[in-house]
């Protein structure tokens, strides 16, 4: 969308209006000032005028808590999907931002706001994502180590980056890594010689799981909690 385009929407601003917010240096992209009304947005950028972040009215953006089972997609014609979860006159433009596994439980974010969605789960953004990994056995210091360090993934080219450790119990961690790629906790934990047992989404950025909602529930984020992923 060309920049003009998102200001008019975003704002009581008509078009006209917002050439020439843009062209007196009011409106910011990624804090910077940006004069040119036609620049296009490629989805992921801080857009703000007169310092007010905004974003396109009428965006949902909601937390679920993940039951085991149930695939992070729009469709799968085998097993039920997250968006199944929920009334059906809200799923409408709904798109999941950051899947998880069909075993894996815990917050998981849906939303219509696309731009919103790429920050969360593009690694250039570095959002952090907490699990709480359940494992077959206790993680040792040195596999401790190598974790924040970074570990070579099977078939994958580039270790990853260093992640948290908190030790919960003797079975049980907390883990935080801020990418995302395709079954990484298992993978991280194979790779120093363990084995995932059960894997929850406890945190996203600043966003944690809301402890009232059951497997299966959701609720919509505050603007506080939408804000801050922003
Ligand atoms: N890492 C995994 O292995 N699975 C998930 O569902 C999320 C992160």
């Amino acid at each position: 969308m060309r920049l003009d385009q998102f200001i008019a929407n975003s704002t009581e601003l008509s078009r006209k209006e917002a050439k020439r917010a843009i062209s007196r240096g009011e409106v910011t992209i990624n804090e910077q000032i940006c004069k040119g009304a036609n620049t296009q947005l490629v989805g992921d950028e801080r857009v703000a005028w007169s310092g007010t972040r905004l974003s396109l009215p009428g965006e949902r953006y909601l937390m679920m808590n993940k039951p085991a089972g149930v695939v992070s997609a729009t469709t799968d014609s085998d097993h039920p999907t997250a968006l199944d979860l929920l009334p059906a006159d809200i799923t409408r433009n709904l798109h999941i931002a950051g899947r998880l596994d069909a075993d894996t439980t815990g917050l998981l974010l849906l939303t219509t706001d696309g731009q919103w969605s790429h920050r969360v789960t593009s690694p250039r953004t570095d959002c952090p994502k907490t699990y709480r990994v359940t494992l077959s056995e206790p993680l040792t210091d040195a596999a401790t180590q190598q974790l924040e360090r970074g570990v070579d993934l099977h078939n994958d080219p580039k270790p990853t980056r260093p992640a948290r450790i908190q030790i919960l119990d003797g079975g049980v961690i907390e883990l935080t890594i801020s990418e995302g790629r395709y079954h990484q906790v298992k993978r991280m934990l194979a790779a120093v010689g363990n084995h995932v047992k059960a894997l929850h989404r406890v945190r996203i950025g600043q966003v944690e799981l809301d402890k009232a909602l059951k497997p299966g529930e959701y609720r919509e984020l505050t603007c506080q909690e939408k804000d801050s992923l922003a």
